[in-house]
């Protein structure tokens, strides 16, 4: 098990401009069919779940000290808080309507095609599914105490995001996991309350645990507040969960290249401790904290940055202020409370710097230890981000774009195929915290996709990109968000997307 040669046939058969390394093998389908699309939110029938408090619990610190790293004072996870973690990763922000009046939920972090593969089990003496339409629990288990205190399980729902993407939904999983860790953390950092994210695990345990197949939903990470034993109960100790859950679709499809990488790359119990301890020699120093920018930044808090993030959609070309850049790089990349990244971090970053107060255009690596080091030049930055973004204006638009990247030969290597979702995880740990770096700071950010071997040759790197993330000054800013089980309405959403479709942006 734990083998790297499904993720790489998966990897190297889902690189935009690439031709595909395994074409036989990737399924015939039709993206977005609009007569078998995915239910947005996993419910389950017949059971009766509880209410989380709707108050958000207020935090104390100053966001852009908790960007930078430094954790609030020791805080009580309790429900209340519980709660306001749960909402700020995961919750129901914004809705806007279809023509027919459907609802298109928004949530607190971003996710790609907004579709939202992830969904957030609680578990401690019991065992619950985060319902965030209601904010609400849905019990699944009595009584199996896993821990003394709390942990979450993330899973992901491969059709939801394969749906658009086919095969390189895979990757969408752990950026889409990563964007919501990355609220994560810095909401449990202001209310002092750190989280360890754990890639290790037993996946047949941990699915057994939460009631999934392993399937067609799979586990992702887990999330463990608090330093007690994990007591992972043996899947045959464990009775089937009884609630029903609605299905994902009419017809969920499997992509045997998907099914592969998930399979292929599980751990068994007893290979958990050996697989972190590997990680020792391929993660690479990064600091957990980096100096804040001074004010006039300091009067937010962590919540009021995440419900005023959204995509941005149009950026001004227009110069960015340096802490955009100077700060909002570094914090992105601070080291991450990751198992499999013990040292920090297991990845470099690209970047293509457009127009920046104090930074010459054009490209940079940048990494913790070495700081920005120049690359490569062009005689049109903003031209080449584009390019490199699949053409979309947004990654020329914007005042800088990154591309998070790993170099994935010694990562397979020692880490085996699960390297490769810990490296996708941390990516989009990385662009999560970019994005409330950004808007922290006055900005704005999306993450977008990208030409894999196209970034790689302009920026002369062997680095695999995994992740890009476009940041600058947004022409617009996003609606303010609701409450818990209350979303604000999003008016002329129809009409913005209309706009963006046809272009009429650049006259
Ligand atoms: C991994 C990832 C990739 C994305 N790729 C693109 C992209 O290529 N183009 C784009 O316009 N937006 C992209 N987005 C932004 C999503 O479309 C956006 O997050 C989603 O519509 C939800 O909106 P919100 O972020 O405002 O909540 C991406 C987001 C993520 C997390």
């Amino acid at each position: 098990m734990n083998s790297r040669g499904s993720v790489d046939a998966l990897h190297r058969s889902t690189m935009h401009g690439e031709p595909p390394a395994h074409r036989e093998r990737l399924l015939a389908f039709r993206p977005l069919d609009p007569t078998n699309r995915p239910a947005p939110l996993k419910t389950y029938t017949g059971v009766a779940a509880t209410l989380l408090p709707r108050e958000l619990r207020p935090s104390s610190s100053s966001a852009v000290e908790v960007l930078s790293g430094h954790v609030a004072e020791p805080g009580q996870l309790d429900e209340g808080l519980l709660g306001t973690l749960l909402f700020l990763a995961a919750g129901i922000t914004r809705v806007a309507r279809t023509v027919d009046g459907d609802p298109i939920w928004f949530r607190s972090a971003m996710s790609a095609g907004n579709l939202h593969p992830v969904e957030v089990y609680v578990v401690g003496d019991d065992v619950h599914h985060y319902q965030p339409l209601d904010h609400a629990l849905v019990p699944l288990r009595r009584g199996v105490h896993v821990c003394d205190d709390v942990t979450l399980v993330l899973t992901g729902i491969p059709f939801r995001t394969c749906w658009k993407y086919g095969e390189r939904g895979w990757r969408h999983l752990w950026w889409d996991a990563g964007a919501l860790l990355a609220n994560l953390l810095a909401a449990a950092d202001a209310h002092g309350v750190p989280a360890q994210i754990l890639v290790g695990f037993s996946d047949a345990a941990v699915a057994a645990l939460v009631g999934i197949d392993g399937v067609d939903e799979v586990p992702l990470a887990l999330v463990r507040f608090g330093t007690g034993e994990l007591r992972l109960p043996p899947p045959e100790a464990l009775e089937p969960v009884t609630a029903r859950a609605e299905p994902v679709a009419r017809r969920v499809l499997r992509f045997p290249l998907v099914v592969d990488a998930h399979t292929e790359t599980a751990l068994d119990l007893d290979a958990v401790a050996r697989w972190q301890q590997a990680a020792l020699s391929v993660s690479q120093p990064a600091p957990a904290v980096v100096e804040a920018p001074p004010d006039p930044y300091s009067d937010d808090r962590v919540e009021h940055v995440i419900l005023r993030r959204g995509s941005t959609r149009l950026f001004r070309r227009q110069r960015a202020p340096s802490a955009l850049l100077e700060w909002g790089l570094p914090a992105a990349c601070r080291a991450v409370p990751l198992d499999a990244a013990p040292a920090g971090t297991l990845l470099e970053h690209f970047v293509n710097v457009h127009d920046v107060a104090g930074a010459e255009p054009g490209g940079y690596r940048y990494t913790a230890v070495g700081g920005f080091e120049g690359c490569t030049r062009s005689d049109d930055p903003r031209a080449a981000g584009s390019r490199l973004c699949l053409d979309q204006p947004l990654g020329g638009d914007s005042a800088y774009t990154v591309f998070h990247a790993v170099t994935l030969d010694p990562l397979l290597d020692t880490l085996g195929g699960r390297g490769y979702r810990s490296a996708q995880l941390e990516a989009g740990i990385a662009a999560g915290r970019l994005a409330l770096n950004a808007v922290a700071v006055g900005g704005g950010a999306t993450g977008l996709t990208f030409y894999d071997g196209l970034v790689s040759r302009y920026f002369h790197t062997e680095a695999a990109p995994l992740l890009a993330v476009a940041v600058g000054i947004p022409q617009t800013r996003p609606a303010r968000s609701g409450a818990p089980g209350h979303p604000v309405e999003l008016p002329g959403y129809g009409r913005l997307m209309s706009r963006l479709a046809a272009g009429l942006h650049r006259s």
